[in-house]
């Protein structure tokens, strides 16, 4: 049994039932588990991911017994704030596997400089990994808003988009990047990037707009202006939803119940609070363009003023 799947049995989750964890279901079913607790209301691409991450896993087993296999490239295409990096870390986090999230926006505005971008990923990868080459060349390669690399009518631009989408086509093909340790004195190492699994995510707002279950496929991509070689290198495309007015209350919840360190408070009133902060989310509506990240700064707010009151009135009895 290779590493991985014996790091996985030995933690402690459901996934060894009666069948053992040599059924795949079993392993991807532990890992949606994992998934769907921490991400909220995105079932179909937590079921989708988790066996995105299984096969990788048991790439990573192989690969340690001298077998390659091929590997797909995955997609996450949704609106901002569904919980695409979300679900990309927590991935990462669940197997503890080293993850690195590049901005496509930043490479391609930065300009296109030949393979720079790849020595670097090599080196956080490296750095991830505690210095362990070996894990990390099983990394996960979180490429954000990757709609940005499309080309666009701006020739300077096209040029840049054209090579970052070049430079990342060579790691998606599984060449090797040559790096200079940061404390070695001789020579360049080679870092094999073709167990390296990338998930792209992008807001896509013109392919999936209005769209229930969007169904994206390469040729959407070539049309919305990708290389086809680009395109054809994403095997999954995984559609999220925007967040409903439920999942919301889930993520008031949670955050709500976070505050309960600091504002001891019975599950009445943390129910009452809950309504609260959800009810005054609804009324702005700002979940319809902020997606998840609206729930943060309004709960910060109710609690602010609450935390400060409290702060009096403990003073007060010190007072008294
Ligand atoms: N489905 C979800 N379940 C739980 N939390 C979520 C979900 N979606 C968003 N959030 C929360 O909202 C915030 C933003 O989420 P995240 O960064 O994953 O969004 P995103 O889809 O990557 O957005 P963007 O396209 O703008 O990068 C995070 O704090 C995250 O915890
Ligand atoms: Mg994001």
């Amino acid at each position: 049994m290779g590493e991985f799947l014996d790091r996985i049995q030995r933690k402690d989750w459901d996934l060894i039932e009666s069948g053992g964890y040599r059924d795949s279901r079993m392993l991807s079913r532990g890992i949606y588990k994992k998934l769907t607790e921490k991400v909220f209301g995105q079932d179909a691409a937590c079921k989708t991911l988790s066996v995105v991450l299984f096969q990788h896993l048991k790439n990573c087993e192989w690969k340690e017994r001298g077998k390659k296999l091929p590997k797909t490239n995955c997609l996450l295409a949704g609106p901002t704030g569904c919980g695409k990096t979300l679900l990309a870390r927590t991935m990462a986090q669940i197997v503890e596997l080293p993850f690195v999230r590049v901005d496509a926006t930043n490479l391609v505005q930065r300009g296109y400089r030949g393979g720079m971008h790849n020595e670097q990923i090599a080196d956080v990868l490296i750095a991830q990994a505690g210095g362990f080459k070996g894990m990390a060349e099983n990394a996960i390669v979180f490429v954000d808003e990757i709609d940005k690399l499309r080309f666009s009518r701006d020739e300077d631009l096209d040029c840049h988009a054209r090579g970052v989408q070049n430079d990342l086509l060579s790691l998606m093909d599984g060449g090797t990047i040559y790096y200079e340790p940061a404390h070695e004195e001789y020579g360049r190492k080679a870092f094999d990037t073709s167990n390296l699994l990338f998930i792209f995510s992008g807001a896509f707002s013109e392919l999936v707009l209005g769209v229930e279950d969007a169904d994206i496929c390469a040729g959407d991509l070539i049309n919305y202006g990708f290389m086809p070689e680009f395109a054809n290198r994403i095997g999954t495309v995984v559609g999220l939803n925007y967040l409903s007015g439920e999942v919301i209350k889930k993520l008031v919840r949670k955050m709500v119940e976070e505050y309960t360190f600091y504002l001891p408070m019975p599950r009445e009133e943390l129910n009452v609070y809950t309504e609260l902060i959800h009810s005054m989310l609804m009324r702005d509506e700002s979940h319809t363009w902020k997606g998840g990240r609206c729930v943060g700064p309004m709960v910060r707010k109710f609690f602010e003023e609450r935390m400060f009151e409290m702060g009096d009135k403990q003073l007060e009895l010190k007072l008294k």
